[in-house]
């Protein structure tokens, strides 16, 4: 039987996938891809990798856009730190690599956003670079066909995974290896109905033997999510609806958002008063309440829709607009924003 990654490689050629837009790109193209593929399947993130590409075709064009263009086309593709870091690291390579994305592991490693295994599958897809990766599909082939208990997060359980990552490195085709475990992980080897007979390597697959390949890996001790719940203003102005930026490091951090009233805030009278809105509260419509899970926690929104009779006096203040609803499907809003527009629409 021949090793490991060899048939990885044999079955990458023949039934791995080709012709994904980033296959090919330079390192510039393969790190935006690696990093809107970090959390997000092909699929979703193939029309995102092209707009991004087509408006941002190199890190000097990406450095000197404004993060609220990037968000915009970040919007939709969540966790958007990742779009927030991304141009905080293109301007890094602008300033510190002249805009050349660099060349070297190290250099790639500090850039914000790039943890071990990003910088490792960039090095080894854009440089050909002799490097292990250890994404989560990755882990997923390597803890079944090594037979690895425990949750791949707990570090004890990593180090091993990484350990094998690194034995398992071919000295040569390190790059069609790398797409292989890639592959591997979504097509084959999946979390759930797992496709074993298609597995260029079950015959020596620890977990396949054993019986045990949905036991491996190990899920995560889990801790129920804490539940908060919030309330959304749409405050609705003829056309146009109030948003506001949200601070840069919590969630939705840099997107535009309808006032969000925390459950323990003082109510819509109180924002209204604070911020120099006249409400007429006759006009107030509930909309059905939306559940948005994030990694900590889980949030339920209850969009309060409410017209404006008269004209509001409109204190300009920067990180506010009222911005007319056919213009908001383009700006940087979260998707449960997005949800809401046909509702606010037919509602107008
Ligand atoms: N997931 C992470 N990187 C990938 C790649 N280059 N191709 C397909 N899926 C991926």
């Amino acid at each position: 039987m021949s090793d490991f990654a060899s048939r990885l490689i044999g079955w990458q050629r023949r039934h791995g996938r080709h012709g994904l837009p980033w296959q090919g790109a330079d390192a510039y193209g393969i790190w935006i891809s690696e990093i809107m593929l970090q959390q997000t399947q092909v699929a979703t993130v193939i029309p995102y990798y092209r707009r991004f590409l087509a408006t941002f075709p190199n890190v000097a064009v990406l450095a000197r856009a404004s993060e609220d263009d990037v968000l915009a086309l970040w919007s939709g593709l969540g966790y958007y730190a990742r779009g927030r870091n991304l141009h905080r690291a293109a301007q890094q390579i602008l300033a510190q690599h002249r805009g050349q994305f660099p060349r070297d592991y190290d250099a790639i490693l500090v850039l914000p956003g790039i943890g071990r295994s990003t910088a490792a599958a960039v090095c080894a897809l854009a440089f050909h670079e002799r490097r292990a990766i250890l994404d989560g599909n990755v882990k997923r082939v390597l803890a079944r066909h090594r037979g690895i208990a425990g949750w791949p997060g707990n570090p004890k359980v990593e180090m091993q995974l990484w350990q094998q990552a690194e034995v398992l490195l071919p000295e040569t085709d390190v790059a069609i290896y790398t797409q292989a475990l890639m592959d591997m992980g979504a097509t084959v080897c999946t979390r759930h109905r797992t496709d074993c007979t298609h597995c260029p390597v079950r015959e020596d697959c620890v977990a396949l033997a054993e019986n045990r390949v949905n036991e491996l890996p190990g899920s995560r001790p889990r801790k129920p999510l804490p539940e908060k719940h919030a309330t959304f203003l749409l405050l609705l102005d003829n056309n146009e609806l109030l948003l506001e930026k949200r601070p840069g490091s919590g969630i939705w951090g840099g997107l535009w958002c309808p006032p969000q009233l925390e459950d323990d805030s003082a109510g819509v009278s109180d924002y209204a008063a604070r911020n120099g809105i006249d409400l007429d509260l006759c006009d107030l419509s509930e909309l059905a309440v939306m559940t948005h899970s994030f990694t900590h926690f889980k949030l339920h929104i209850t969009p309060l829709l409410l017209r404006l009779g008269r004209k509001p006096q409109r204190i300009e203040q920067p990180g506010r607009v009222w911005l007319a609803l056919d213009d908001i499907d383009a700006a940087a809003i979260p998707a449960p924003v997005r949800s809401l527009l046909p509702q606010i629409k037919n509602a107008r």
